[in-house]
């Protein structure tokens, strides 16, 4: 494993435009369950019956107390950990130009990064389905639920529920920074859920070289020109360990 660090943070040094995709993976180290696999969220709730846009529109008292509530108290009790933290000193040695994530939890902003695209929205944001003010989730009192506007609309998280799309310009950004970086780094993701996981397959034909960071084999390790077996916080810290030493020789 140490050689292959080696042999990826010499690839990611030379690299002037990198781009990271992480999933839910990244997170776990901060306590935050994933959704597919082991101790995965979609293992204890449906997600057509709770994470589906139609699901919450017919009940949302539900919806809300049932997945937005406890996973608030989750994202609320949250941290960055090491490769959020990898991610930023990356960035600051001028190798990571940005992050694509398809997490709502915000830790990558947190972590210092300042270029992040939330691909698949932000739970930091509440958003009324009727007049669309939006308000901080930190402020909300959910005494009674659903939380609503105080024009009498709901609020619900300002993130992509399934059958939504996602954000058109954050679509768009990211399928041309995939086709214009050297390297993608893809950390955390199962690589299931599209669009996202066509984003490092548009790296890969545009040339960019794919490394991935995970301790299990995805539909995407096939793909990959690397893949680094492991847990996000150890892999990605001395994958930044690595190249910041290189940094300091050239
Ligand atoms: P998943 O839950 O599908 O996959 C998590 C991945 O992280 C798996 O491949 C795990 O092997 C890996 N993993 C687990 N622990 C890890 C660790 N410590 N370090 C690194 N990797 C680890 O999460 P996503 O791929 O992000 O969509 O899921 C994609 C989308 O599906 C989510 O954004 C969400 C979900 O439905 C929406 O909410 C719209």
């Amino acid at each position: 494993m140490e050689e292959l660090i080696h042999q990826a943070a010499e690839i990611l040094a030379a690299k002037k435009n990198v781009v990271a995709l992480t999933g839910a993976g990244i997170s776990v180290e901060s306590g935050i369950p994933p959704f597919r696999g082991k101790g995965g969220l979609w293992e204890k709730i449906d997600p057509m019956k709770y994470a589906h846009i139609d699901a919450f529109i017919k009940d949302p008292a539900e919806v809300w107390d049932v997945l937005i509530k406890s996973m608030k108290e989750v994202l609320d009790r949250a941290r960055p950990n090491a490769a959020h933290k990898a991610l930023f000193r990356l960035e600051r040695a001028g190798i990571l130009k940005t992050i694509i994530t398809q997490n709502v939890d915000g830790l990558h902003q947190a972590a210092g990064s300042k270029d992040v695209i939330e691909f698949h929205g932000s739970f930091a944001v509440q958003r009324c389905m009727d007049c669309h003010a939006t308000f901080e989730t930190g402020s909300l009192k959910l005494d009674s639920l659903p939380p609503m506007c105080q024009c009498g609309g709901i609020l619900r998280p300002d993130v992509v529920f399934f059958g939504e799309l996602i954000p058109p310009n954050h679509l768009k950004r990211s399928q041309l920074l995939a086709a214009g970086c050297d390297a993608m780094l893809v950390i955390g993701t199962s690589a299931t859920v599209e669009p996202a996981a066509y984003m490092p397959v548009i790296a890969k034909r545009s040339g960019a070289v794919v490394i991935e960071v995970n301790p299990e084999p995805t539909p995407l390790t096939r793909l990959a020109d690397m893949a680094l077996m492991g847990k996000a916080g150890k892999v990605m810290s001395l994958l930044a360990e690595e190249v910041e030493k290189l940094i300091r020789q050239w």
